[in-house]
């Protein structure tokens, strides 16, 4: 924000009129909508109904082909944001239409939003996958923007009803009312994934070790255990010995930072200890979801007894 100072008392004023001192004591500048989406996180109120859905959740959609299907293992990424982009667009596009459209292009406007409606049930049902994994704060705003987005998938729903019986203005002020809500749900849902980091690659700002670089003692190695095992500048490792061969993969599971270290190993295989993501140990790919990226994987050497790991180049070209 641009400053200016006052002639008079040389205090530094805010160009909106505003002493520094006076926005100070109502505590950083951040936006309204923001705040009140960090306020939704502490509402530990929604914790009894939203821990029983979650579990419910999650024994139903348990770890599998289904699960890792809804999480976007086959995708590389998160499939619900695609979708949400489907329903998203088709019922704003159809708002647009019932604004300034006319008669001629009411047709359109209600197939976008049976479009929408059908994009919708998809989405909801990879939202509620991905939902239940997340905890804490990010628990709660999710369950505002299911709700939310509830809302507005009833909203349209009736708003078609009413099209197709030829109520028109009932049809269109409940197509408003559903925009309202999606728009609430979209803004909570980039909440979740820009504040909180949900469905974001955990290792994404993990420095990138393209360099051999030591990180253990051969000796501290038993045979076919994982050991965590941190560099220098503090990139945690997953190791494991063998026989001759050994194996590291970054520690921290891309999905939600779950610990590898203290997952089980199956032949060439770690799950993770907190939602059952597997990854194989030869070169991170994601053996079974809901985990989507891979696991930084790194190639090892011994020097003079120490184990060394530097980045599979495959990975390496990722991280140039
Ligand atoms: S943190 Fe979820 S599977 Fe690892």
């Amino acid at each position: 924000m641009a400053r200016a100072q006052s002639p008079a008392a040389g205090t530094t004023i805010q160009t909106d009129g505003q002493p520094d001192g006076a926005r100070a004591a109502r505590g950083p500048a951040t936006p309204r909508l923001h705040r009140l989406a960090d306020r939704i996180e502490t509402l530990s109120a929604l914790d009894p109904v939203g821990d029983r859905l979650a579990a419910a959740v999650r024994a139903t959609v348990r770890p599998g082909r289904l699960k890792g299907l809804m999480s976007g293992s086959w995708l590389g990424h998160p499939v619900h944001p695609v979708l949400t982009d489907m329903a998203l667009s088709a019922w704003v596009s159809a708002a647009l239409l019932d604004v300034w459209g006319g008669e001629e292009t009411a047709p359109a406007a209600d197939r976008l939003v049976a479009a929408g409606i059908a994009a919708a049930v998809p989405t909801a049902l990879t939202g509620m996958t991905d939902w239940g994994d997340t905890v804490g704060g990010a628990r709660r705003v999710g369950l505002v923007h299911a709700a939310a987005n509830s809302a507005a998938l009833t909203l349209y729903s009736a708003s078609y009803g009413m099209r197709r019986a030829g109520r028109r203005r009932a049809g269109l002020a409940l197509g408003f009312g559903g925009a309202g809500a999606v728009l609430a749900g979209a803004f909570l849902g980039g909440h979740i994934a820009y504040s909180r980091g949900v469905g974001v690659n955990q290792t994404a700002f993990e420095e990138a070790l393209t360099e051999w670089t030591p990180v253990l003692d051969e000796s501290e190695l038993p045979d076919g255990q994982p050991v965590r095992a941190r560099t220098p500048d503090g990139v945690e490792l997953l190791v494991l010995r063998r026989g001759t061969e050994v194996f590291a993969l970054s520690n921290r599971c891309t999905h939600r930072g779950g610990a590898l270290h203290e997952g089980e190993v199956d032949g060439d295989v770690v799950t993770c200890p907190l939602h059952g993501s597997r990854f194989c140990l030869r070169d991170g790919a994601v053996v079974r979801g809901p985990a989507s990226a891979p696991e930084p994987a790194y190639e090892t050497r011994v020097r003079e007894g120490r184990v060394e790991v530097r980045l599979l180049e495959i990975h390496r070209e990722r991280a140039a």
